[in-house]
């Protein structure tokens, strides 16, 4: 069996030629590529503006400039990839690492007893782990009660939805964004998109992707002024070609990666020792596979099953290792803070291969090499 990754990219010959399109155009960078890409997803996840950027953490940068100010606090999750709370720091504010609940995601009755502690908390960063939506309703609630802003990071999580929320609707939310890095559901290779329903937000994003400036026609045609500090965070009219592309097949991604859930679920859903990490959920787009395993059980390091899984030629992630405890997030004295739930599903979780053109010969042999490598001690 060739490597099985546990996540890649589907290009289709129609992606392909629509780049080539945009190849042969007189035009190649941010341009009318852009726009119709930005439409696109405003239209397919229900919000009034989205921003494309060259990734997701630019999006997430771009984010905290405008949401954030130098010493705030902001509640998030140490069940991610580092951009989210990095982009915290960028800004000079201070990230404030919540235990999770069950499913991965941040716990939001826990952010509610912070929120209750601590008056001069500003924001949250929730992150809706491996696909599985934010409880949208809990956010509204936080963020009217408590006056906060907040940020979910839908890197994970296009095409997902909370009781016909879509997410990235930002119904009840100040940003969402999303990234198109090619394990993700849909890819432009690099890049990333904020979705906002607020003017200002929108325009303050435009203004900040490009070095603040801005064009001033009316004093000449080519003249432009700078009135903030801003970025070149810039995504190509080649790789929105391909993401304009990708998005119309989205909803077919969606639906194999689910077919690849239940699947999964009905060998592991009854096997002693193991369990998804969360029941099916019609409403999760499901970006990752996290099986919960308990290897002390199976008399097996995480690690060497992981190996012997790679010996097989099985690819697996972990994801993640808890932000908190990295060494530069460490050295700021961050890492002690008390996180039972995180640290138990460190110790057990693994993703396993969920991408749209997994066969399913290679998901019967990820089944039976998970299986055999368990049960050989
Ligand atoms: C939850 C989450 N947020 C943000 C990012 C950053 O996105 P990018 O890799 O496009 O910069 C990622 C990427 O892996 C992610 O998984």
């Amino acid at each position: 069996m060739n490597f099985i990754p546990y996540g890649k990219q589907n290009i289709s010959d129609d992606d392909i030629n629509e780049v080539i399109k945009v190849l042969k155009s007189p035009f190649i960078t941010t341009g009318p590529k852009a726009k119709e890409f930005e439409d696109a997803l405003s239209l397919y996840c229900g919000s009034k503006y989205t921003v494309v950027v060259s990734n997701g953490t630019a999006a997430l940068h771009l984010s905290s400039l405008v949401l954030l100010e130098k010493d705030d606090k902001v509640l998030t999750t140490p069940n991610s990839f580092l951009a989210t709370s990095n982009s915290i720091l960028y800004v000079g504010a201070k990230p404030v690492f919540v235990d999770i609940c069950e499913n991965g995601n941040i716990d939001l009755d826990l952010c509610e007893k912070e929120l209750i502690k601590d008056k001069s908390i500003k924001a949250i960063y929730a992150v809706a782990f491996s696909g599985n939506p934010l409880n949208q309703n809990k956010l509204r609630y936080l963020k009217d009660k408590y006056n906060i802003k907040v940020l979910e990071d839908n890197a994970h999580a296009i095409g997902s939805s909370f009781e016909g929320i879509k997410s990235g609707s930002c119904v009840n939310s100040d940003i969402s964004i999303f990234s198109f890095h090619p394990v993700k559901h849909i890819t432009t290779g690099e890049g990333g998109a904020i979705t906002t329903n607020n003017k200002d937000i929108y325009e303050k994003l435009l203004l900040l992707r490009s070095h603040g400036m801005k064009l001033d026609t009316s004093i000449a045609p080519w003249h432009y002024d700078m009135s903030e500090l801003g970025f070149n965070y810039r995504i190509t009219d080649i790789q929105c070609a391909l993401g304009i592309s990708q998005l119309k097949r989205l909803d077919l991604f969606i639906k194999r990666r689910k077919e690849i859930v239940l699947k999964y679920e009905k060998e592991f859903l009854d096997f002693e020792g193991i369990k998804p990490l969360y029941k099916f959920n019609e409403n999760s787009s499901y970006h990752l596979y996290v099986l919960r395993i308990d290897f002390e059980m199976f008399k097996i390091s995480k690690k060497d099953f992981v190996l012997n899984l790679r010996e097989l030629n099985v690819g697996c992630q972990y994801h993640y290792i808890p932000i908190n405890k990295q060494p530069f997030y460490k050295n700021l004295g961050y890492g002690t803070e008390s996180t039972p739930y995180m640290d138990e599903y460190y110790k057990s979780t693994i993703s396993i291969p969920m991408y749209y053109s997994l066969s399913d010969e290679e998901q019967n042999y990820v089944i039976k090499s998970i299986k055999d490598i368990l049960c050989q001690n």
